[in-house]
């Protein structure tokens, strides 16, 4: 099956309130005609390499007075084909919920999704922008303390029968794990390591090898570079740095970056512009824990 995510047409973006400290409603109001159309670029950009990598796209309808509604990453956690609604841990977001929840229902019909489970009430969690799959370890990363809860990480193993490994977020500005955390298609982690407490730091640094850590500099996570699509050998991000390039062409990887500077205003980027809907939990057939590395044909 070909690669299936799940994007927000971005008619009824804005950036209208301020829930992390990358927000600017100011800069937004002061040009949002112009911001408008760069935004529906962007997110054209973003959906024309997904599928120029084999990848669909399924639409959620613009809605209106939901602005952050182009970030379906914060809508469920997905493996499996269960689908994990989130519960919003800000008010602002809340009336996205039955948004995605009739977005899922859909899936469902279709039969892309078989089950839709939700969390209990009060338990806060933000969907896979705090919890991140990683198909070398065969393990979700989360993250809690900013917006996501602790107790999240429990049901979220209990839902997917999966090891789960939670990680404290260290600050505001790293507000969601995507934001400093990505599994490449390797084995190896893109992170930036001051978005951590030392406790996270240590549960990162015990189940990864060194050789396998790649750091972020600050200028890669303020271009929200971390918040990157990894689809096999090919790695779709906001405009890149130069030397991250390189690092990443080392290592074997296409990087193909767009300019999302639009949705950086509201504090997001590639990875949370897109949920993945197909990913499943079983290693591939031909493939063993030994040869990601080397991989002629690496996962997608
Ligand atoms: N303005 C949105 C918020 O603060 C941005 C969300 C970006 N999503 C993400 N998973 N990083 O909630």
């Amino acid at each position: 099956m070909r690669p299936q995510f799940l994007m927000t047409d971005p008619a009824r973006y804005a950036v209208t309130y301020r829930i992390n400290p990358w927000m600017r409603p100011d800069a937004w109001s002061s040009n949002a005609a112009e911001l408008t159309a760069q935004a529906a670029a962007a997110s054209a950009a973003l959906a024309g390499a997904l599928t120029g990598l084999g990848a669909d796209i399924r639409w959620v309808p613009a809605a209106p007075d939901l602005p952050d509604l182009v970030f379906p990453a914060n809508a469920a956690v997905v493996l499996d084909g269960v689908a994990l609604l989130a519960r919003f841990q800000r008010t602002e977001r809340r009336g996205e919920e039955p948004v995605f929840a009739a977005a899922f229902e859909r899936l469902r019909a279709e039969g892309l999704i078989t089950r839709v489970a939700t969390l209990p009430e009060g338990c806060f969690h933000e969907g896979a922008g705090d919890a991140i799959w990683d198909r070398t370890r065969r393990l979700f990363w989360t993250g809690f303390g900013q917006r996501s809860c602790r107790a999240a990480s429990d049901q979220i193993a209990d839902v997917f029968g999966q090891t789960v490994v939670p990680l404290h977020l260290a600050t505001p500005r790293f507000y969601h794990l995507d934001t400093c955390f990505c599994p490449l298609s390797g084995g190896e982690i893109l992170y930036y390591p001051p978005a951590f407490t030392p406790a996270a730091l240590s549960a990162i640094r015990q189940r990864v090898a060194p050789a396998d850590l790649i750091e972020a500099t600050d200028e890669d996570a303020a271009r929200f570079c971390v918040n990157a699509v990894s689809l096999g050998r090919d790695i779709v991000m906001a405009s890149a740095a130069p030397a991250l390039k390189r690092t990443l062409t080392e290592r074997g990887y296409r990087v193909r970056d767009l300019d999302l500077s639009p949705f950086i205003l509201s504090g997001g980027a590639a990875f949370c512009m897109t949920l993945r809907l197909d990913l499943e939990s079983a290693a591939p057939a031909q493939e063993t824990d030994h040869d990601h590395a080397n991989a002629a044909t690496p996962a997608l």
